[in-house]
This record gives C-alpha cells, structure tokens and sequence, in this order.
C-alpha cells in the first residue's frame, strides 16, 4: 500500500472507529482481521485470556518465569519438563520434580489452570500425547513455547562424542519435536504462537560450547523455515534471545571463571560470584552481569498476545544492552 493511502486509512480508522475499519475491510483497503494487530486498545499486548499455553522446560529458570507470566496475563498454562538427569553432557544440574511442582503452584496463585506433565522433548511420542491431554484437559491450544534445553562448556579439542551428539539431539531435535507435534494443530486451526528460545549464542560463536551455539543457530534456522511455512496459516514463529540469565544453567562457578576469562588470561577457577558481578557488569551497557528470568518472561508476553499478530521469523533479543555490541 501507498504511504499515503496508508495514512488514509489510519486517520479513516481512528475518526470512524469500529464502523470505519470494517468499511475500509470490505473495500480491500485493511488486511483481514486474522492479518493484523487490530486497532490501538489499552494492553493489548499483555491480554491472554482465554487463551492456552504449552511451555516446555517450565520446571525453573526462563521456562518457569515464561509460564508464570504468561498465567498472571490470562492464559492456562501447560508446563512440561523432564525434571531429572537429561545427559551427563551437561553442565548444569538436574531439575526436580520439586522444581516442577512449584511452577504448578506459582501458576495456581495467579488464579489460572496448570496441567503439568513430566516428559523428554527428545521423545516426540510424549509430545503428541501431552498435546493431546492440553486439547482433552485445558480445552484448546493457542501458545506453544520451546524453552528446553541443555549447555555444553568443552573445547571441539577436548570432546567426547557425547558433548556433540547429545546437546544436538536435546536441544535440536527436542525443540522441533515440539513444533512438530503441535503445529498441525495450530495450522489446521489458522492461528497461533510458537515461541522458542534461542540464545545470542545463536548469533556468534561461542568459544568452549560450540555444541550449545550451533544448536542455538540451529534453532534460528528452524524458527525461519517454520515461520515462512506457517505464515499462510497466520501462525506466527519467533525466537527469543536472552543475554546471559542468572538460572542453574549458568550459576556455577566454571561457568563464572570462563566469565572472567573474557578479559583474562588464566582466571580463578573458582571466582566468587561477587568477584565476577564486579568484573561484567561495567561491560554491559545496563549495567548488570546478568538478567534474571523474569526480564526475559514479558518479551514471551508479547509475542503470544494478538498485539504481536505481524512479527514472524524473528528474533527478539534480550540482553540488557548486550546486543549493543553485536551486529
Ligand atoms: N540462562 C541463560 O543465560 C540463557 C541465555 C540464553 C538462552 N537461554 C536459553 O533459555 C532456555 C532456558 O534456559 P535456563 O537458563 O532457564 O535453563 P535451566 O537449566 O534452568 O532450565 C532448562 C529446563 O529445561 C529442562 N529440559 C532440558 N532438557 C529437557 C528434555 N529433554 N525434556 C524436557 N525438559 C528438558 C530442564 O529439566 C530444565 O528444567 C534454554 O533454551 C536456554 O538455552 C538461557
């Protein structure tokens, strides 16, 4: 469209309201409704209700804050985790069921449903099927968020196949597991949000976990394919980008000396965490060494509410100022 016939219609739209809008649709002027935000309402980025969520990895960290945010903003939330031991090519520890439980009861305190459900997103058999006790048990599917995933800190020199192959495996293949089983869904029904989390470690490399950051490219190239397939449907695909997030994937010391390690040779190998609070925060234009999960959470917010009906195949960064230094 013109800009001019665009600034028509916008300025028809505001001075007509509803009755305008729908007279500019029938003379082909506006895109259907499923093809648009829609008219300016107050918080319509943040309604979700009557809305249902699947968030994979919502035993704690980013998924836990994901679902519990997207609850407090209306939805019922499906969360599901493996909460135990995914591969001993992992660095962090395992999550628990205990961890599960207690997203449950964070999502219950907000008034909504939670349907919680232990499964491997490596497994897409218990995909199909939690997709199957969402539609039987919370009655429609709406959201569908891949945040689970698994880091690798080794060097390509020092590698066991397993470093490769299982990080691959979990965090590839998992996450297109879950757009897999639930997107025929979300396409036959002509709408819906899948939401996946990549990382900035899917824009760069990542010296000492190339396995990570090729899955998170991975995933990147993923969330690009399916948003050009799905798009016919007005399903939208994006990726979230978080910068470094404070959760048990990254809290331990190995972690914080490899830190440190981004302005010197040879770095404590057991660094305080204040220590390595005072070393990366000046670097970081907000001035923090690290986000928490729930700065993360309201990005995820956005993207499944219909305010944010035209951003597909992209990527939405998070980073308290890091992306700053990244093209
Ligand atoms: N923490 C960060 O700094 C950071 C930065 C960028 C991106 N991310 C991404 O955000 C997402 C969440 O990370 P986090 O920091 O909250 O990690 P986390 O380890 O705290 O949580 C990940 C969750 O995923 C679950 N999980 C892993 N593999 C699974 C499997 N096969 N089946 C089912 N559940 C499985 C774990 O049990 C765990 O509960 C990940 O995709 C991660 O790559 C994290």
């Amino acid at each position: 469209m013109a800009e001019g016939n665009r600034r028509q219609v916008l300025a028809g739209a505001a001075a007509l309201g509803a009755a305008g809008l729908a007279s500019a649709a029938a003379a082909g002027q506006r895109p259907a409704d499923a093809r648009t935000a829609g008219p300016i309402a107050p918080g319509r980025d943040t309604k979700l209700a009557g809305k249902v969520a699947f968030v994979t990895g919502a035993a704690r960290g980013i998924g836990r804050a994901i679902a519990v945010e997207l609850a407090a903003n209306g939805a019922d939330v499906a969360i599901f985790d493996i909460a135990g031991p995914v591969s001993p090519a992992s660095n962090a520890k395992p999550a628990t069921p205990a961890d599960l439980a207690e997203t449950q009861r964070q999502i219950e305190a907000t008034g909504r449903r939670c349907l919680s459900i232990k499964g491997d997103i490596r497994k897409i058999a218990q995909l199909r099927a939690a997709h199957d006790r969402v539609l039987k048990e919370l009655g429609r599917i709406d959201i569908v968020v891949a945040d689970a995933a698994i880091q690798r800190w080794k060097e390509l020199l020092e590698m066991e196949d397993a470093d490769w192959y299982d990080t691959i495996d979990n965090n590839v293949n998992g996450t297109a597991n879950t757009v897999r089983a639930f997107a025929p869904t979300l396409c036959g029904q002509k709408s819906g949000r899948f939401i996946l989390l990549s990382s900035m470690q899917g824009k760069h490399g990542t010296g000492g976990a190339s396995s990570y950051s090729a899955s998170k490219h991975a995933i990147v190239g993923l969330m690009k394919s399916a948003a050009e397939e799905f798009g016919k449907y007005g399903v939208t695909v994006n990726c979230i980008l978080p910068g470094l997030v404070d959760t048990a994937l990254t809290r331990y010391p190995a972690r914080w000396s490899h830190l440190l390690g981004e302005t010197q040779d040879n770095p404590p190998k057991n660094p305080s965490e204040a220590e390595t609070w005072n070393n990366r925060a000046p670097r970081v234009p907000l001035k923090v060494a690290w986000l928490q999960p729930e700065d993360i959470s309201p990005m995820a917010v956005f993207l499944a509410s219909d305010a944010s009906a035209m951003c597909s195949g992209a990527n939405f960064e998070v980073t308290g100022g890091d992306s700053a230094q990244d093209v």
